[in-house]
C-alpha cells in the first residue's frame, strides 16, 4: 500500500482550562491519500481549525500538542526542529483562509507579493519569477494577468483576492493543501467558480487536501471523504455520499436536520445541537451512550 500523505494518529490537543487542560482535540487519527478531499464538519468549536494548524504545527501557546503523531508527506511532523519549520510551511503545506486579505499585505501590489512567494521556494531572477507569476495568475483563472501584477489587493475583487492566495499557497507546489472556510466569505457563483479552480488545481498537482467548512451542501458536492467533529472527536466518517444519505451517529442526524433551505416554510424553530454530548444523550435516552465514545468506523 503507498503512504498517504497525511498521516494523524491520536492527536490531542489542549488548552488550559480551570481545572486543568482541556482537550480541545480528542485523540483523533485520520489518514489523507494523495488527490484526496477529506472534508471535517461540524459547529464552532468542535476542533476543526485546532486540527488542521496541527498539521503545520502553527499552534501558539496556550494551545498545545499533548500526543499523537501527524506525518507529511513523509515528514515526522512534531520531530521537525524549530528552524526546519518554515522550510516544511513553505515546500510541503500550504493553507488558505476565509478572509484572503489576512493572507495579503495591502501595501504591496500583487506582483510583488507573488514573485516574493516564488523566489523564497526557486533561486530564480526577479525578471523570471515575474513571468512565472504571470503564469500562475493565468492557471487560477485571472483574466489580464500581466496588468493584475501591478494591482493592490484592494483593487480586487474577494473572488479574484481569493484566487491570488491560491496562487500563492501553490508556488510551492505543495503536497498538502488546507483550506480552512476558504471559500465561506464568497458569494455562491463565486465560490462555485474557486472551487472549481481547486478542483482542477488539486487533480493536476495530485495533492491531499483538508477541507474545513460550516456548508454541508459544499461538503457534500466538494469532498471525497467526511468526517464530523463534535466536541473535539470525530464522531463519524465515511464517504460523502454515506455520511450525507445514510447518516449514522445522531450528531450527523442533527447536523443535518438544522440544515434549511429558502423554501423551507418556518413553522417551527430550526433545531440546534446540544453543546456536549451528556446534553445530546439526555435529549435522545434511545442513544447508546457507549456509541458516542468510539469512532464510528466504516
Ligand atoms: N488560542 C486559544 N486559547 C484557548 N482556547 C482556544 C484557542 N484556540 C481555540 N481554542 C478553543 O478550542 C476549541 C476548538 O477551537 P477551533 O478553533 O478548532 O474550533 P473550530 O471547530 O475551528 O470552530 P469554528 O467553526 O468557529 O472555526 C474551541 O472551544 C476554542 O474556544
Ligand atoms: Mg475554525
Amino acid at each position: 500500500m503507498t503512504e498517504s500523505a497525511v498521516t494523524v494518529e491520536n492527536l490531542v490537543v489542549t488548552v488550559p482550562g480551570a481545572t486543568g487542560p482541556v482537550r480541545v482535540v480528542d485523540d483523533i487519527s485520520f489518514e489523507i491519500a494523495a488527490g484526496n478531499v477529506l472534508g471535517i464538519v461540524g459547529e464552532s468549536g468542535s476542533g476543526k481549525s485546532l486540527t488542521a494548524l496541527s498539521l503545520m504545527r502553527l499552534h501558539r501557546s496556550p494551545v498545545r500538542i499533548d500526543n499523537g503523531f501527524i506525518r507529511v508527506a513523509g515528514t515526522d511532523v512534531r520531530s521537525l526542529a524549530e528552524r526546519e519549520l518554515d522550510a516544511f510551511r513553505g515546500n510541503t503545506i500550504a493553507m488558505i483562509y476565509q478572509n484572503p486579505m489576512s493572507a495579503l499585505n495591502p501595501v504591496l501590489t500583487i506582483g510583488n507579493q507573488l514573485v516574493e512567494a516564488i523566489r523564497i521556494h526557486n533561486k530564480v531572477s526577479r525578471r523570471v519569477a515575474r513571468n512565472q507569476a504571470t503564469d500562475m495568475l493565468a492557471e487560477v483563472g485571472i483574466d489580464r494577468p500581466a496588468d493584475r501584477l501591478d494591482s493592490y489587493p484592494f483593487e480586487l475583487s474577494g473572488g479574484m483576492l481569493q484566487r491570488v492566495v491560491i496562487a500563492m499557497a501553490m508556488s510551492c507546489n505543495p503536497r498538502v493543501l488546507i483550506a480552512d472556510e476558504a471559500t465561506t466569505a464568497l458569494d455562491v457563483t463565486t465560490q462555485a467558480r474557486v472551487l472549481d479552480l481547486l478542483r482542477g488545481l488539486i487533480e493536476q498537482h495530485d495533492m491531499a487536501v483538508l477541507f474545513i467548512t460550516h456548508d454541508l451542501a459544499v461538503a457534500s458536492e466538494f469532498c471525497d471523504d467526511i468526517q464530523v467533529m463534535y466536541s473535539g472527536r470525530i464522531v463519524e466518517r465515511g464517504t460523502a455520499r454515506e455520511v450525507f444519505e445514510d447518516p449514522r451517529h445522531p450528531y450527523t442526524l442533527g447536523l443535518l436536520g438544522s440544515l434549511c433551505t429558502l423554501d423551507m416554510e418556518l413553522d417551527r424553530p430550526i433545531p440546534t445541537m446540544p453543546r456536549d454530548i451528556a446534553e445530546l444523550s439526555r435529549l435522545a435516552p434511545a442513544i447508546d451512550h457507549a456509541a458516542l465514545e468510539v469512532q464510528e468506523l466504516r
